[in-house]
């Protein structure tokens, strides 16, 4: 049988309760599919804060390091909003995609039908959207230096960051993203800011010149402004979308919107060797956290993801992403999800919703 060492990291918030659902569907794909996982679960974000006193302790770093892949719930919450930069949940999980040096983050926003009626945007607008964010994950103003809160020449104070991306840091995403639509529906559009910020003047022309090596990938140029419009006037324009940490941090979640809910939407974080890192785009949710109330989907598709992309466990993959189809066929919707007026619906929490999940995976011949 094959073996793989899976880094868990519930973290804060939801995290806990949606990693524990899709942990369990993990370990039954493994034992239908032949597969034994061996677990690690480490301290991250906020609990780690309070358990070790910083974010991301070396422990959990280095295991994740030597693992096959790595498994994140979410990290952050009010608790900790206030503490200084080194010891902030978020600054843990930059040090950890840094860490393990995940340039890449692939972000699809499919929406699925049986969700169209969830989107915000019209059934017709919605409907049959399927497209991909690859967003750079290492470098842009996330990490650019200089940056800080001080004064300026005139005495005032000041907080500043810098957008900066070395041609190599944009060439190895660029690259990721033309692969990406050449799998895909041979589109790519790169968003920037090219007309006012120099940090895009230089991404345009680098991706420009990488386009040579991908002459059947047909490539176009949009402005992030214009981009966020597009979006949710005519997503369905969009297959493949190329761009900066900042932006796709921030297209990611508008897309997800159409697709239904942030609840949906997972993600995979891959360097040019090592493990990946698997986590859903959403965060921590402190607002619903510790009342069941959370969608585990997205942790449960990131798993898919982590088999898919970080395994190389292509029909493991496609039995999650199966049995998700065939929950929601069965109804079953969190409150993020449901649309009152249904009457085929069934209100779960997240829970519910994980078993329901792991008798679709049984259910499969
Ligand atoms: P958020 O994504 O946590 O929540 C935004 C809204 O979406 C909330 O109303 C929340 O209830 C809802 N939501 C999110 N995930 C959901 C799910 N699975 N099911 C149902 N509803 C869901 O974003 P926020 O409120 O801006 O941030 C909260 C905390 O999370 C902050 O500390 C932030 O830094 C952190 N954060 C972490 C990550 C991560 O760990 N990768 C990502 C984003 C935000
Ligand atoms: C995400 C989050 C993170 C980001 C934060 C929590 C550091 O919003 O994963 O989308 O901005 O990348
Ligand atoms: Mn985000």
């Amino acid at each position: 049988t094959k073996r793989y060492s899976i880094t868990v990291l519930p973290g804060d918030g939801i995290g806990p309760e949606t990693i524990s659902v899709a942990k369990d569907v993990l370990k039954l794909i493994g034992s239908l599919e032949g597969i034994e996982f061996g677990f690690q679960e480490m301290p991250m974000g906020g609990s780690a804060l309070d358990l070790t006193g910083v974010p991301l302790p070396d422990e959990t770093l280095s295991a994740a390091k030597q693992s096959d892949a790595v498994l994140l719930g979410a990290i952050g919450g009010y608790k900790w909003d206030n503490n200084p930069k080194h010891l902030k949940p978020e600054t843990g999980l930059l040090q950890l995609r840094e860490g393990l040096k995940v340039f890449a983050n692939l972000r699809p926003a499919t929406v699925l039908p049986q969700l169209v009626d969830s989107s915000t945007l019209k059934k017709e607008v919605a409907e049959g959207v399927d497209l991909m964010v690859v967003r750079e994950l290492t470098g842009g103003i996330y990490f650019g230096k200089p940056r800080g809160i001080g004064t300026n020449e005139n005495g005032e104070e000041i907080g500043f960051n810098t957008e900066v991306y070395a041609s190599y840091e944009i060439d190895r995403i660029a690259r990721v993203g033309f692969e990406t639509a050449w799998k895909r529906n041979k589109k790519l559009c790169s968003v920037d800011k090219a007309n006012v910020l120099e940090a895009s003047m230089f991404w345009r022309n680098r991706v420009t010149a990488i386009a040579s090596e991908y002459p059947d990938v047909e490539l176009s140029h949009m402005y992030v402004d214009n981009a966020a419009m597009q979006l949710v006037r005519n997503p369905k324009q969009f297959d493949t979308i190329l761009t900066n940490n900042i932006f796709g941090d921030i297209l990611s979640d508008e897309a997800s919107m159409i697709t239904g809910s942030i609840g949906m939407l997972p993600s995979a974080s891959l360097g040019a060797s090592g493990p990946g890192l698997f986590e859903p785009i959403h965060g921590s949710a402190p607002d619903i956290a510790g009342q069941d109330k959370a969608n585990p989907l997205a942790t449960i598709l990131s798993v898919a993801m982590l088999l898919k992309y970080g395994l190389g466990e292509e029909n493991a993959a496609k039995r999650i992403e199966n049995a998700v189809l065939d929950t929601l066929d069965k109804g079953f919707r969190t409150g993020d999800i449901y649309s009152a007026g249904n009457h085929i619906q069934k209100l779960v929490g997240c829970k519910e919703m994980g078993e329901e999940v792991l008798k679709s995976v049984e259910g499969q011949v």
